[in-house]
């Protein structure tokens, strides 16, 4: 069976869905594997070290994808009319399609007969953690807020203490602590900031606390019962908001460095950082917008871009934050897809066997035999 690794088309997408690493392990599994030529090159991984690797490199997409069992993607394939190339009429029938693939595409994929699996709707039970695209993604991510806030902005993060005086500990507010807060409370507190974090989530504040950060935040029955079955923030009431936020605008006028990560899953990120809040924020301080792409957590995040605002407070709401350090993002999503590929392996038949019953492939799987089969959309279609 052949295995196709294409080079993403999208825009402010730099990862690619395979390694050198990752091919080797392909290539063990008794698949061949076409990598389309440049499809690693924005990671830092060129055509040689796939070839090294055992991969064949294809001239381009068709090439890579002719008769290909499976395909591997980072974002969605292109359809007809979204960009440079109809990427999906490429992609054989019959083949298993695997990446972070969003539900609008899955009716064609339906259409065009192909098994698609989209990694980000995996459920969050302890056998998937290795394949959980959400988590490797948003902990890097994390990392990339901090370092990308401690550029921005033009003090220092931690107390420095020199001859010609000193300068203070950088106050960093981190809201939102799931994986990607998480990681940005670690990485402001390696870098000497002072940290203080807020969530919705009760789990969350031991959490919080247990990285040396503090908590801010208003808490009653409400965010006792925050959290749901598959572990998300649920969408919080208009009356806790007002209340958090109440809380939040005190503690944020003293921040130097805020970095939002705030998400409801299937919906737009809740606004916890409001143009007053900004305003209060002395010039020169930062607020980074991981959420930027589902809508942004802060009112005045421009998506896709970094601003300052008449205040003088850097506001940046980049895309793809991931994308910002895409060789490390590369080799963990990567490695993330080999898992999910080894773990649903038919060793005698060589080739994917994906049990429908599987509390993780019933999750990823949004189309097989020619329909759409996630309970998510066929509720949807129902109702
Ligand atoms: P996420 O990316 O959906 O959201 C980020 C954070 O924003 C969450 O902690 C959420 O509680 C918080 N949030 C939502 N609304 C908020 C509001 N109004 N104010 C403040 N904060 C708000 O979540 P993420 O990071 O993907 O995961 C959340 C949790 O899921 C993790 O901390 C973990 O407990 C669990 N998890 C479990 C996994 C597993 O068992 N396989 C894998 C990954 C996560």
């Amino acid at each position: 069976m052949r295995l196709a690794v294409l080079k993403e088309r999208r825009p402010a997408e730099t990862r690619v869905a395979a390694t050198p690493e990752t091919v080797k392990k392909y290539l063990g599994l008794g698949l061949t594997v076409a990598v389309e030529t440049g499809a690693g090159l924005a990671a830092g991984i060129p055509d040689a070290a796939f070839a090294e690797a055992g991969a064949e490199i294809a001239p381009d997409a068709a090439a890579a994808l002719a008769g290909a069992g499976i395909v591997l993607k980072v974002r969605a394939p292109l359809g007809a009319g979204e960009g440079a190339m109809d990427e999906l009429a490429l992609i054989p029938r019959g083949a298993l399609l695997i990446g972070q693939l969003g539900t609008e595409g899955a009716e064609a994929y339906a259409a065009q007969g192909i098994e698609a699996c989209a990694m980000e709707l995996l459920p969050r039970i302890t056998r998937a953690q290795s394949m959980d695209i959400l988590s490797s993604q948003a902990n890097l991510a994390g990392y990339r807020a901090v370092v990308e806030a401690a550029a921005a902005f033009d003090k220092g993060f931690p107390m420095l203490m020199t001859a010609a005086g000193t300068i203070p500990a950088a106050n960093v507010f981190v809201m939102g602590a799931g994986v990607a807060g998480l990681q940005a409370i670690a990485t402001a507190r390696r870098l000497g900031g002072r940290v203080a974090a807020t969530d919705v989530r009760p789990a969350a504040k031991e959490e919080i606390k247990s990285l040396g950060a503090s908590f801010i935040g208003h808490e009653d029955e409400e965010s006792r019962a925050a959290q749901t079955a598959g572990g998300y923030a649920k969408a919080m009431s208009a009356e806790f908001m007002q209340k958090q936020a109440a809380v939040v605008a005190e503690a944020i006028r003293k921040m130097d460095i805020v970095i939002t990560t705030a998400l409801v899953q299937g919906r737009k990120a809740p606004t916890l950082v409001t143009a007053p809040m900004v305003e209060s924020m002395k010039p020169g301080s930062v607020i980074v917008d991981l959420a930027a792409d589902a809508g942004g957590n802060c009112a005045l995040t421009v998506p896709g871009e970094g601003v300052v605002t008449p205040g003088g407070v850097k506001i940046l709401g980049f895309s793809n934050w991931p994308g910002r350090i895409p060789a490390a993002s590369s080799a963990l999503y990567a490695r993330n897809l080999l898992t999910f590929l080894t773990t649903f392996w038919d060793k005698e038949a060589k080739a994917p066997k994906l049990p429908a019953e599987d509390e993780i492939v019933r999750g990823v799987t949004l189309t097989r035999a020619g329909q759409v089969v996630h309970p998510m959309l066929t509720a949807a279609k129902a109702a």
